[in-house]
């Protein structure tokens, strides 16, 4: 395949090697590492009040352009070592394997695509490039100093973004982002054609609402990466950002800052009863409207969106620190809730029914630790535990430092039932029974502790990793990543593995799945250079309102009014 490169790793200088038991170094470097980002700190981390509703000319460039790439100094080694000189022989197999999953628009590298599996009878959608998938493959590039495969995916997909997008008769919103696409080659006319899907051939034809949310999140980090401000500042990004905007930030009959969805429509993109307010779409909108407020140019079409964007972070933050974190004390307090209660004095104020919290919980939750929820709406809280979710809000900071520690002293206290024997369970526990029954539907691909029902991803290391050297516990993602090591490549990169512990290479799991690669690899250069870590983290706005109790009203009217 052109574009092809060798063994894929990018020449460096110097090996700024660290030895697998020097945790200590580790963080060390973390410690520099906050220090040289909170020197550098750019407008994107600072307070969404100081931008405030009054629309201060700031200076977009500031805002997600941080001299330097956010590189730590340090030279950014291309490939991790178990001795200075040595990559781990993963690496360059896992390059390799990254590079042949690329897919060319008219000659140009323009995404990856999701599994490279020969061996596989059927291909289903995996020969496209899906957009949640292209993430980990696009940072894995920007990290090894490749940002063009990452520009061009940015604006082939917002190019797609204009398409107009039906099922059947009825018309998509404008700013709805594709699940996937595909290139089609016609060599009798020596012509290339895009194809994308919107949801209108997914199973359940459901559209992806993270789509949009990793573009935008994606755009900020090329520009964090590359310096480069004027793919961000673009007529068709500025446009693409705003599109998105309208959409998620569209007034209707919501009571909750929450972002109301269907089933199936992320990651998980099946029905498995995330429907209502999952977490990962939750997390994923706060990361990106931050991301997009920094980016924004203040124009006259562009500043109508700060306003909005401010209020609903405050919002956003507000209802999901107060209503979807789970600790030992809030499980005691919902345990012990009263019901029907009404008026603004209530403390169960969404009615949620003590008995129908899961046995299982009682036992999981443990004295230290704590996470977000999977779900909570009317007399419904999903006590499950959803791994990108949690990570994204840590990354985000749409967790309190508080909660970003307890959720890595959860992982560590849980380690048996989240990591076992391979990282990351997608979600804890699995349903079974009558309730797989009814919840999925009786679908036989997420049967118990398979695929999205409590299977383990290894793609979710790479944001693992992030939210460890984020909260400076590089040890956990060093112990994770350890442990993918033993089996990744042996077991041919698999999509993802099933069983309690996550021992056996999942039922119908593809091979070479391209997210599990990249993953692999972002995670172990983030480990070895903790400022990449800088592209996918917003620091926390301090002015943001802290946690304010459970039993504070929230629309309490304020008396002196
Ligand atoms: C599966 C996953 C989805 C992923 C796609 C391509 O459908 O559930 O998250 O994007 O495969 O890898």
């Amino acid at each position: 395949m052109n574009g092809f490169k060798g063994p894929g790793l990018r020449k460096v200088g110097s090996h700024s090697s660290l030895s697998d038991a020097d945790d200590h170094d580790l963080s060390r470097l973390h410690d520099r590492h906050i220090l040289s980002l909170d020197r550098q700190r750019s407008c994107d981390e600072r307070s969404m009040n100081e931008l405030s509703i009054s629309v201060r000319a700031i200076d977009s460039h500031d805002s997600v352009y941080s001299p330097g790439g956010m590189r730590s100094g340090f030279s950014t080694p291309s490939s991790s070592c178990r001795n200075p000189f040595e990559p781990h022989p993963i690496i360059a197999e896992a390059w390799e394997a990254l590079r042949r999953s690329i897919v060319y628009f008219k000659g140009e590298p323009v995404g990856t695509i999701a599994a490279f599996d020969h061996a596989s009878e059927e291909v289903l959608n995996y020969d496209q490039v899906f957009v949640r998938d292209f993430v980990p493959s696009a940072l894995a590039f920007l990290m090894n100093g490749e940002p063009d495969i990452v520009k061009n995916f940015l604006l082939k997909t917002v190019y797609l973004q204009g398409w107009e997008k039906r099922i059947d008769r009825f018309k998509l919103g404008e700013g709805a982002m594709p699940a996937s696409f595909k290139v089609l080659h016609d060599p009798v006319r020596r012509i290339d054609n895009l194809v994308a899907d919107f949801g209108e051939s997914a199973i359940g034809r459901v559209a992806p609402v993270d789509s949009g949310f990793w573009w935008i999140i994606l755009l900020r980090a090329y520009t964090k990466s590359t310096g480069d401000l004027t793919l961000a500042e673009s007529a068709e990004c500025q446009k693409g950002i705003r599109l998105i905007l309208a959409l998620c930030l569209s007034e209707g009959f919501d009571t909750f800052p929450t972002l109301l969805c269907a089933d199936g429509c992320s990651m998980i993109d099946r029905r498995m009863g995330i429907y209502g307010y999952p977490i990962e779409i939750q997390a994923l909108f706060f990361m990106a409207l931050r991301c997009a407020l920094a980016m924004l140019k203040h124009d006259t079409e562009g500043k109508e969106f700060v306003e909005p964007i401010v209020k609903r972070l405050h919002a956003l933050s507000y209802h999901m620190r107060s209503y979807f974190w789970l600790d030992f004390q809030q499980l005691n307090d919902i345990y012990r809730y009263k019901t029907e209660e009404y008026s603004h004095t209530a403390v169960n104020k969404f009615n949620v029914i003590p008995d129908s919290i899961p046995d299982w919980v009682f036992d999981f939750m443990p004295t230290r630790g704590g996470y977000f929820i999977g779900n909570v709406s009317p007399a419904r809280m999903d006590f499950r535990w959803f791994a990108l979710g949690n990570c994204v809000a840590i990354l985000s900071s749409l967790a309190t430092p508080e909660q970003s520690m307890a959720v890595m002293d959860l992982i560590e206290e849980r380690w048996e039932e989240l990591v076992g024997e391979m990282p990351l369970k997608v979600t804890y526990p699995a349903i079974e029974n009558h309730e797989w029954r009814i919840v999925t539907g009786c679908d036989p691909k997420n049967t118990r502790w398979s695929y999205h029902n409590g299977g383990s991803w290894p793609v979710l290391l790479w944001l693992l990793t992030a939210a460890c050297i984020k909260t400076g516990r590089p040890q956990i993602a060093r112990r994770a990543i350890e442990l993918a090591e033993t089996r990744l490549l042996k077991d041919s990169w698999p999509e993802y593995y099933d069983g309690k512990s996550g021992r056996y290479v999942g039922k119908q799991a593809r091979k070479f799945q391209t997210w599990s690669i990249a993953g692999y690899l972002v995670a172990k250069m983030m480990l070895e250079d903790p400022s990449h870590a800088g592209m996918v983290s917003l620091e926390e706005d301090k002015a943001m309102k802290p946690l304010i109790k459970r039993s504070a009203s929230w629309t309490c009217p304020d008396p002196a009014n």
